[in-house]
């Protein structure tokens, strides 16, 4: 099987870290994008595989550290033809409380980043005449109280899927989105805190909607990265895959 270099970023923990784990374990070496650049735990389950692996702390909303951050991998690793747009960023609250600032650093990670750094990728995989890239959106796009920030970014990358997917089908690159429902990481220990409910709680509430029975595991979430980042989905382009443990979405 031919070595790929993948990109994840948001790569330090969580889904991310799972998707970069699952990635290397399908062959590629893995290139980690986050903020924070020091996460020795998922590279040493990349080594671990055999493949090799980096960290690069970067901003993904800055234009100009993705576009250095991009060059070096491919200088480092072999040109990027998978990108994993996987880093995000949640801030909650009601229109009337909701300031500003928070309104822009959500739709920075979780849109600006998504064209910046598919932006920066594109010109290697329109090299190689191949490439896949997946977008991390979330069950949160079909809207939800409190949400408006968030579910308009997760919303306004589907649509950015559906668009680039038209756009570099004919370079064969394949574009898609996967849209998680509540899955078990930091962020959401992180919004039950903001929230002041306990995860405890948090989770029950879940799971009244959630027909599997349980909230997601990161590996549920690297499972759908991996069938779309595959050589073998080529025909598969534009689809927001909902993995949320039911058929609501
Ligand atoms: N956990 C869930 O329940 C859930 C549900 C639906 C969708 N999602 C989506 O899945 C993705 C991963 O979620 P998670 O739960 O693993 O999140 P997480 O908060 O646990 O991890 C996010 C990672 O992204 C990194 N990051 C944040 N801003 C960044 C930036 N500007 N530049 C570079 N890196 C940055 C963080 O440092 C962190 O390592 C996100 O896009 C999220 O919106 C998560």
């Amino acid at each position: 099987m031919t070595t790929r270099t993948a990109i994840v970023t948001g790569g330090a923990r969580g889904i991310g870290a799972a998707i970069a784990l699952r990635l290397a374990q399908d062959g590629c070496d893995v290139a980690v994008l986050d903020l924070n650049g020091d996460c020795p735990d998922t590279l040493a389950a990349i080594a671990a595989t055999g493949r090799r692996a980096m960290a690069l702390a970067v901003n993904v909303a800055d234009a100009d550290a993705v576009e250095a951050a991009v060059a070096r991998v491919a200088g480092d690793l072999g040109p990027p033809t998978i990108l994993v747009n996987n880093a995000g960023l949640l801030r909650e609250g009601t229109l009337a409380r909701f300031a500003l600032a928070d309104w822009d650093a959500v739709q920075d990670v979780n849109l600006r980043a998504v064209f910046l750094m598919t932006r920066a990728v594109q010109p290697h995989m329109r090299a190689a005449g191949w490439g896949r890239v997946v977008n991390l959106t979330s069950i949160g796009a079909l809207g939800a109280f409190g949400l408006s920030a968030y579910s308009a970014a997760k919303a306004g990358l589907h649509g950015l899927t559906k668009s680039l997917a038209i756009e570099l089908g004919r370079f064969g690159v394949t574009v898609n989105a996967v849209a998680p429902g509540l899955t078990e990481t930091t962020m959401i220990t992180e919004m039950s805190q903001r929230a002041g409910v306990s995860v405890d709680q948090m989770r029950a509430d879940a799971l009244r909607d959630i027909p599997i029975g349980r909230l997601g595991q990161p590996e549920d979430i690297a499972q759908a990265v991996s069938f779309f980042a595959d050589d073998r989905s080529g025909f598969v382009s534009g689809q927001i895959l909902y993995v949320c443990g039911g058929p609501r979405a």
